[in-house]
């Protein structure tokens, strides 16, 4: 039913067939009131190109026009022939206390008017609700989820995530709703929350019910409606929300913007590009609720396609930072993420096309950032000298920037070089790896940066190996670096880098077996840059100038399956499908077995049989626990087809 077109992290452009017809995600759902639609149904299809919306089944259900929606069918009774999405009415619930109402009434409801997505009714936990109390009611929406599951029939079933601020009690319920045949994962109770501008608490519920999910399934947030939220939820991986607020803020004479809310009988001007006021005064918006609603509603589809712009980009993170600095409570929110950069890296792609922004101090903090440092403790080994001479950040590619200071230091002292960059310390032979090698910061860095990079490089020089470490300052740092390591360092700066790009991105040792034999290294030409290495007369790894990593060939695979033991770098197929990867067809989700848990997006990767025989070599599109959910897709792209191993030896 889904099906996942483009991916940033844990952001995605996707597709979400119903049985009236396709939807996009990220997708906006516009909340219709059955009873005083503001906007008719049949022009939000046609004016706004709506490919979904959400109604309440609850209200349809009890209100007088029950019967006759019963009739005609939902799509007929709105007038609107596409995806139509129902709720349940666990938030009236929240609302008033109780609704009149059985899950299963409810359920058969929906079903009866034809909804396409139809909810289950969950039970709403409030944020101030303790553990015991929102565990009890976990335990009875997993129990009504169930029951859902098995009187769905043809319904295209939303479970619900509930479990208040309690981060295992949202993990639980998203585990066991994931486990149901479920077309959609809604994360609810999160209403309050938003309403109190709680940003930081909405990121940890999210998160928390993110990491309980089937990453295969979209994911609801329901009552997100305001376009300041779209960016941060996609981000975190929410593909759907629905908006009252269009309808709500114009009832009450306000505008929504992509950075907050105000009022149009304040404003002189409302600055906006929407068709709406492109064609209508400020006062004449002013007075006309439906015209305030038409301008919400084209704000609010505009920002989830600026949200869908950027994640085709890979420019999302930026899009966030910019975004928090519209409300001090989303920049809180934002600088809460790196407490969950644990979960955020595992979706990270090794890289992104073109350059990353510096867009303020949380930037460093971002999950690949985070990713670069903590590989860079776990896999880097720093080479031999005497000593560090530690360069500050500047132009890149560094080694460019800073040429004639390196030659004239390392002609003099035994030394290595780092450049004590914001994004963490970048040995030298590191400086060409994205996205150490394309960053744009300004020259006037906020102090909370720099002392961040101070703390990124303490960390990793405390266990880099080198006797002492001196800052450059000019001239006068040679002859102190001349004292303290006498005897230059003559260094194979190419090597260096094959080496340690190597193990930054297969692994410690990794270099060692790859490079086992006699190397040579194809150099261009024209940029002096590596650009193959062989191997024994072997072609092992050719060095990408995009974003400075290795694409994997065949006979360095081999090196690599030898020398690490399974599960690393591999992806496991089943036998069936071996044939096809050894011709060079392409890894498809539904035939993985299993995979190394570190692999991540847009890594070089090892399609193995059970036997762990070498049958491929591919880049990942997915991270294990994806390939293991997910049911439609590829895995992973194969790169080069390996035929079976010439028999075994004769005895
Ligand atoms: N609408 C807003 N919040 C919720 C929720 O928690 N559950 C359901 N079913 N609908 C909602
Ligand atoms: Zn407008």
């Amino acid at each position: 039913m889904f099906e996942v077109l483009e991916r940033d992290g844990l952001a995605r452009i996707g597709a979400l067939d119903t049985p009236h017809g396709r939807v996009t995600t990220p997708a906006l759902l516009p909340v219709v009131n059955p009873g005083r639609p503001i906007v008719p149904p049949v022009e939000l299809a046609d004016r706004f190109h709506a490919e979904i919306l959400i109604t309440n089944a609850y209200i349809l259900g009890k209100g007088a026009h029950r019967e006759e929606v019963m009739r005609r069918g939902v799509h007929d009774f709105l007038g609107f022939q596409r995806a139509v999405m129902t709720d349940s009415g666990a938030f009236q619930a929240h609302v008033y206390g109780d609704v009149a109402v059985s899950n299963v009434e409810v359920l058969e409801f929906q079903k009866a008017i034809g909804s396409d997505l139809g909810t289950m009714l969950d039970v709403f936990s409030e944020p101030e609700h303790d553990h015991d109390r929102a565990s009890a009611d976990v335990d009875e929406t997993i129990r009504r989820a169930k029951e859902a599951d098995a009187i769905r029939g043809d319904l295209g079933l939303v479970g619900a995530v509930q479990g208040g601020l309690h981060a295992d009690l949202r993990e639980r319920c998203a585990r066991e709703v994931s486990t149901l045949g479920i077309a959609v994962a809604a994360i609810g109770g999160v209403v309050p929350l938003m309403e109190a501008y709680r940003f930081r608490d909405l990121v940890r519920v999210i998160v928390a019910s993110k990491r309980g999910m089937d990453p295969s399934k979209p994911v609801h947030l329901f009552g997100a409606g305001h376009p300041m939220l779209f960016p941060l939820a996609v981000l975190l991986g929410c593909d759907m929300f629905d908006s009252a607020s269009y309808a709500k803020y114009a009832r009450d004479g306000r505008m929504l913007f992509p950075d907050g809310t105000r009022r149009a009988a304040e404003l002189r001007d409302s600055g906006c590009v929407c068709p709406t006021c492109a064609s209508h005064g400020i006062d004449e918006l002013s007075r006309d609720e439906r015209l305030l609603a038409e301008h919400n509603l084209h704000v609010c589809f505009a920002a989830v396609r600026e949200v869908r712009r950027a994640i085709a980009a890979g420019e999302l993170w930026e899009l966030v930072e910019r975004r928090a600095r519209d409300h001090p409570a989303l920049l809180d929110a934002l600088r809460d993420l790196r407490a969950h950069n644990d979960f955020l890296e595992a979706s990270e792609p090794l890289s992104r096309r073109g350059a990353l922004y510096y867009v303020g101090p949380e930037t460093a903090h971002r999950p690949v950032l985070h990713r670069y440092r903590s590989r860079l403790l776990a896999r880097y080994s720093s080479p031999p000298a005497k000593g560090l001479l530690v360069l500050p950040e500047g132009d890149r590619p560094y080694a460019h920037r800073y040429r004639g200071t390196v030659a004239r230091v390392t002609a003099a002292a035994d030394v290595h070089v780092v450049v004590k960059s914001l994004w963490g310390p970048v040995p030298l032979e590191l400086d060409h790896v994205w996205p150490l090698s394309q960053s744009l910061i300004p020259d006037r860095v906020d102090v909370e940066a720099l002392e961040a990079a101070e703390v990124f490089f303490r960390e990793w020089a405390a266990g880099a190996g080198y006797a002492f470490g001196v800052l450059w300052e000019g001239p006068g740092t040679l002859e102190d670096l001349a004292r303290r390591a006498p005897g230059g360092r003559s260094v194979d700066w190419n090597l260096l880098r094959v080496r340690a790009t190597a193990d930054l991105q297969f692994g410690r040792g990794a270099a060692d077996a790859l490079l086992r034999g006699q190397v040579s290294l194809v150099v261009s030409k024209n940029t002096k840059k590596v650009r193959n290495v062989i191997v024994g007369g072997e072609h092992v790894l050719s060095l990408r100038a995009e974003d400075g990593y290795f694409t994997l060939k065949a006979a360095g695979a081999r090196r690599l399956r030898e020398a690490f033991a399974p599960p690393r770098l591999r992806v496991v197929v089943d036998p069936d499908a071996i044939p096809f990867h050894r011709e060079g067809k392409n890894v498809f989700a539904k035939f993985v077995r299993d995979a190394d848990p570190d692999i991540r997006p847009g890594d070089e990767v090892l399609v193995v049989s059970p036997e762990d025989d070498l049958c491929a070599v591919a880049r990942s599109a997915m991270n294990r626990r994806e390939m293991l959910a997910f049911t439609r897709g590829v895995a992973a792209f194969v790169r080069e087809g390996v035929p079976p191993a010439t028999s075994a030896p004769l005895r």
